[in-house]
């Protein structure tokens, strides 16, 4: 019900949009949810099914480092928090949901301020971001005046944690698409395509830099964060097994190779905005990770600047992109 009202509130506001091609294409794209096959998913939406009524009035801001919610008029801070630990790990964020402040393994916020004064403004532009985990930075997006801001993910626990931050936030203009890339059908109708922490992940990285730009309108943004290794050639790391204790990475390049890919599959106007190494206060264990592991312990402890495996510690850019 949670996640039915949330599309149906998300179709009432855009129907001002009048792009009957946008809708279409969100129809067919929400039939995905038909496809969610994760062993938890059902319990999720229990989970969701439970969530407390909203107070009518309430304080949202989202055009902060930590989105938040609050109202004198909600009582049931308690139950909220088992609620929202048993959605546990929280990898993106923060949050704070009616006085539960959700302080997750990733601050996601240094990522949004590295890249936000770089981008066309979003205002009255229609978001995509691909990969969006827990949606964060959709909010982010919608703060910054984005008319509506539609995610891609595939992971089955982070719709389950955008689609209780929605509810509980209240706010419409926001939804997410419940798989990858590969698998929706694209169309040229986005003003701005992110792509955050994914290409690294993909086997076939000119096919996902090709697939952004067939959801980006000619003279669209796009806003790509990766991974990069140093060099001033057309190089590129391939992990032999793991980077970082990651299993799934896949390409590392460098800047001057991820420049020629993107010049090679119809983007122009390529700018790198942002170089910097993932600090220890960026990515840390935290109670809504149940202190699992995360980048102190994936680093080598005798030389921060190498991963346990022997690589160069993670190096990560915002490259910024015109379809043509
Ligand atoms: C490292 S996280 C990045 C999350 C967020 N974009 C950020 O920058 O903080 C990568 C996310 O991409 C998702 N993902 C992986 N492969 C994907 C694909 N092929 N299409 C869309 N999302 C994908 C993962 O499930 C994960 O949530």
């Amino acid at each position: 019900m949670v996640i039915k009202n949330q599309i149906d509130q998300f179709f009432q506001v855009i129907n001002s949009d009048i792009n009957n091609e946008f809708i279409s294409w969100l129809i067919l794209n929400l039939r995905t949810f038909d496809q969610i096959t994760h062993g938890h998913w059902a319990e999720w939406l229990k989970l969701l099914a439970t969530m407390p009524k909203i107070p009518d009035q309430r304080v949202i801001t989202i055009n902060q480092a930590i989105v938040e919610v609050h109202s004198p008029d909600f009582f049931d801070k308690e139950s909220l928090n088992q609620l929202l630990k048993k959605l546990s790990p929280w990898r993106k964020g923060p949050f704070s949901l009616y006085g539960i402040s959700i302080d997750t393994e990733w601050r996601s916020d240094l990522k949004w301020d590295r890249l936000a004064l770089h981008i066309t403004p979003l205002k009255d532009r229609r978001v995509l971001d691909v990969g969006t985990g827990s949606g964060y930075h959709l909010w982010r997006m919608l703060g910054s005046g984005a008319r509506c801001a539609v995610g891609v993910e595939p992971t089955a626990a982070f719709i389950a944690q955008f689609y209780a931050v929605a509810h509980l936030l209240g706010d419409p203009h926001a939804l997410i698409i419940p798989t990858t890339l590969e698998n929706i059908s694209r169309k040229p109708i986005f003003d701005t395509v992110f792509s955050m922490g994914v290409l690294y992940h993909r086997r076939n990285p000119i096919s996902h830099l090709q697939e952004l730009g067939e959801c980006l309108r000619p003279g669209g943004e796009l806003v790509l964060e990766t991974l990069i290794i140093e060099s001033d050639a057309q190089n590129i790391l391939t992990p032999e097994d793991r980077y970082a204790a990651m299993r799934n990475i896949w390409f590392i390049p460098s800047i001057p190779l991820l420049t020629v890919w993107l010049n090679r599959i119809g983007y122009t106007d390529v700018r790198i905005v942002n170089i910097e190494r993932t600090s220890l206060n960026e990515q840390r264990a935290t109670e809504w990770t149940d202190f699992k592991p995360s980048l102190v312990d994936f680093l080598d402890p005798q030389d921060q600047t190498k991963t346990i495996e022997g690589y160069p510690s993670p190096l990560r850019a915002i490259i910024i992109a015109t379809k043509i």
